[in-house]
């Protein structure tokens, strides 16, 4: 087994679930130190377990002091924080803009996009300082081809796009990268909450005829927070089993 992240420290917002939980053991069997943070303390402790995370935080990532303290409590029992996963998010209600609140709009924003924006701006000072970080942020494939009745969820994700491409640039002369993926409908609790019509839906709109697993992202995740990903920055990674056109 390679041992990539040796001497590492990893943060994984949203790693007590799916694509987050997946890159958490990913990291931590191949060396790594990994906290966890989520917002669901049940979940936490047995990611924990089942990942390997060295450390786990109960934190809001929409709740900027909040966070602070995350990095704060995480930085004083791990060290400094060399990578930064941003897999928080949720999907939202799936309707037509008509039927769509303010309020559930704002959620969706909220948790995917300004969530985000928190974690990494949490890290940034100490990499940057540090002259080395590697940030991976989680997009969607709806945030590049738009999703209809997942307006909030798709102008997150874009959002979230336009943000890693800056960063990107911002941070590209001081050691630390900052890309995104893009998945296509991966098997996580986030799918297990749609209508099994809608799985084949979403199926049939994949070229490869299936939707992925948490590992299959991990794995190209793992590869943008690693030292060998060492000339690419801004990017978007797609990880969608053949769907998406750019
Ligand atoms: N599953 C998919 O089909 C799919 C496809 C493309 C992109 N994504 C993205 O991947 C990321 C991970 O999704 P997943 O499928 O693993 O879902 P998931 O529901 O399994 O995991 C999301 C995690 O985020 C946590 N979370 C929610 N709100 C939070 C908050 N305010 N603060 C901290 N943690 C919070 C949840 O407790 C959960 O553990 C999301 O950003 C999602 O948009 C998922």
């Amino acid at each position: 087994m390679s041992e990539r992240f040796t001497g590492r420290v990893a943060v994984i917002t949203g790693g007590a679930s799916g694509i987050g939980l997946a890159v958490a053991t990913q990291i931590a069997k191949e060396g790594g130190t990994v906290a966890l943070w989520d917002l669901d303390v049940g979940k936490l402790q047995i990611a924990q377990g089942e990942s390997g995370a060295s450390y786990v935080h109960a934190v809001d990532v929409t709740d900027g002091p909040r966070v602070t303290e995350a990095l704060a409590a995480t930085v004083e029992r791990l060290g400094d924080v060399d990578i930064m996963v941003t897999s928080a998010g949720i999907i939202g209600p799936i309707k037509p803009i008509s039927d769509l609140s303010y309020e559930e709009w704002r959620r969706v924003c909220t948790l995917n996009l300004d969530g985000t924006f928190l974690s990494c701006k949490a890290v940034v000072p100490g990499m940057r300082e540090r002259g080395y970080g590697r940030i991976a942020t989680v997009a969607s494939i709806a945030g590049k081809e738009g999703v209809p009745g997942g307006s909030a969820y798709s102008a997150s994700k874009a959002g979230v796009i336009g943000l890693t491409k800056t960063l990107g640039k911002e941070l590209a002369a001081f050691g630390v990268t900052v890309n995104t993926i893009t998945p296509g409908p991966t098997e996580t609790a986030m799918v297990n909450d749609v209508s099994p019509e809608t799985v084949e839906r979403m199926k049939s709109t994949v070229p490869m005829g299936r939707i992925a697993n948490a590992r299959e992202i991990s794995e190209v995740i793992c590869f943008m927070v690693s030292e060998d990903c060492s000339f690419t920055t801004g990017a978007v990674f797609d990880a969608s089993g053949g769907r998406a056109n750019y």
